[in-house]
This record gives C-alpha cells, structure tokens and sequence, in this order.
C-alpha cells in the first residue's frame, strides 16, 4: 500500500455514498457542502483513510478505479461509458501485448482502458482528429496514470489516414462514420482480427451493418448493447434502483475473414 502523493488522483466519499474526484494539490483545499478538506490532509495518508471536513463530516479517500475516473473526470467529447468498454475488450478480444487501432481519442477515457488491457508489451494508436480534444486526453491520462503510458500512442489526425501504416490486431471506433473505415479495415487486419464500432443510432448501426456485408470481407457480425440496472439493497427495500442509464451505444463487431484460396 502506498500513501497518497501530490498529483495523484483521489476519489473521496461522502457518508452518503457520493463521491468527488480530486488531483491531490499542496496547498489546495476541497470545498463541498459539508465543508472543507485541505488537499495536504491527504497527502501521506494510505488509501481506506477516513478524513474530516471542517464541519466534521467524514470523507474516505480512494483512489479511483479506472472506471470511476473515466466517469468523473472533466471531459470534452463524450466518454464510452465503462459498463460498455467492459463488453467491448472481450468482444473485440483485446489482450497483453496486442496493436489496437482506436479512434478518435475524444476524452481518452477508452484509450486509457485499451492501453491497460494491452499492457507494457502492446501498443494502442490513438488518432484524433481535433487538436484540443487530443491534448485534454493527454492531460487526463496523465492525471490517471501519472503520465501517457509509453504503450499508448496519441495521434492528431484522420483514422483513415493512419489504417494502412499501424498492422493492427484489433480496431475499436467511437466515432459516427465509422463505414467509411471497413474497407481500409479489411486491408490492414491480419485474418481472424477484430473490427469494433460503438455507435448511438440505429441507422449509423445500419449503415455499418450493409458496409460489413457488402465487403464481403468479414464473417461473425454481431450486434448488441449492454443494460446495467443498479439495485438498491437498504434494509428489507431490495429492489432495482428508480433510475437507470437507459441507452448509451450499439456495439458492432466483426471478425476478418480471408478470402478463399
Ligand atoms: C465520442 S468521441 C470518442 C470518445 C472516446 N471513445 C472516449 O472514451 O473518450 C468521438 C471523437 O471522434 C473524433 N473523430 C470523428 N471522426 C474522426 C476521424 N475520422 N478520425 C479521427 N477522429 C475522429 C471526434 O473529433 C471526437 O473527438
């Protein structure tokens, strides 16, 4: 267990069950309804520690799993949500030491899970098309990791101008054209890679369905979403939460076939 340093991010909850997101700052303080806790309270303390505010309410300090900051952090372009980036990596099979090609980057919230599930002996090319959505990625996956991972590449610029130059494994799109990409997709997968797309709509889902059939050039297409339903479990009131996430994104994945000898 290492205790907290300046520049970590911790997530701190409250007695009931909330929680805030702050990069830990010498000299800094968090303010919140029930008072303040001085940044410098946490520093040096082990993770589990329960803090005071000024009011004397208690805040636990945690350090934030992957999902929770991608959740929480500041962000620009929408995030693909965690509960459907989790069916994303084993759907589109993504593992130690594999090349995914992502794009766009847009908040970085899926490059940094990519970069993770890849570990130090892969690689993730993360391509981005708008400049300032590319360099507040950068700044948040530093502010999770500490810096950008030496696996995790970011590029500024059009996927498809990249498609042919990286030899991927695996391909995983959060971006609303994405059947301009399946053919330059078919010609830089080896056989048996995995081409994923994350859309909202049903005719982007459409579109991309006819492109993947009409290339001819993969086999085992699947669509599908993914409904998470929380429960409250307080006392004898076990029962789904009132309130849910109710539409996020399609998955689509499709496997490169060869073509027949
Ligand atoms: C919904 S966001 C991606 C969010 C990202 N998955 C995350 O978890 O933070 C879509 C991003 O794709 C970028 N984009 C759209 N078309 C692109 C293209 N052809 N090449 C590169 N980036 C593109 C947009 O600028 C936008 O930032």
């Amino acid at each position: 267990m290492t205790a907290f340093g300046p520049g970590d991010p911790c997530l701190l909850y409250d007695e009931r069950g909330r929680t805030y997101l702050i990069e830990l700052q010498p000299g800094r303080e968090f303010h919140y309804h029930r008072g303040v806790l001085a940044h410098d309270a946490v520093i040096g303390v082990d993770e589990g520690t329960t803090l005071w505010s000024s009011k004397g309410a208690p805040l636990v300090a945690l350090r934030p799993r992957l999902a929770d900051y991608v959740l929480k952090m500041r962000r620009g372009a929408t995030v693909s949500y965690p509960k459907d980036v989790g069916a994303i990596l084993l759907w589109a099979d993504v593992g130690p030491g594999m090349t995914v090609l992502e794009a766009g980057t847009g908040s970085g919230g899926l490059a940094m899970i990519l970069a993770r599930a890849v570990g130090p002996e892969g690689r993730v090319v993360s391509v981005e098309r708008r400049a300032d959505h590319s360099a507040l990625a950068e700044r948040r996956i530093a502010g999770f990791f500490g810096e950008v991972p030496p696996q995790l590449e970011l590029r500024v610029g059009e996927v498809e101008d990249v498609v042919d130059e990286v030899n991927p494994d695996r391909i995983v799109l959060d971006l609303p054209e994405p059947w301009h990409l399946v053919r330059p997709a078919a010609a830089a997968l080896p056989g048996g890679g995995v081409f994923c797309c994350y859309l909202p709509t049903v005719p982007q889902v459409q579109q991309v369905r006819e492109e993947l059939e009409a290339s001819g050039a993969y086999l085992d297409v699947e669509t599908f979403e993914i409904l998470l339903r929380d429960w409250v479990v307080a006392g004898r009131s076990v029962r789904p939460s009132h309130r849910m996430i109710g539409h996020t994104g399609f998955i689509t994945v499709a496997r490169r076939r060869l073509p027949p000898a």
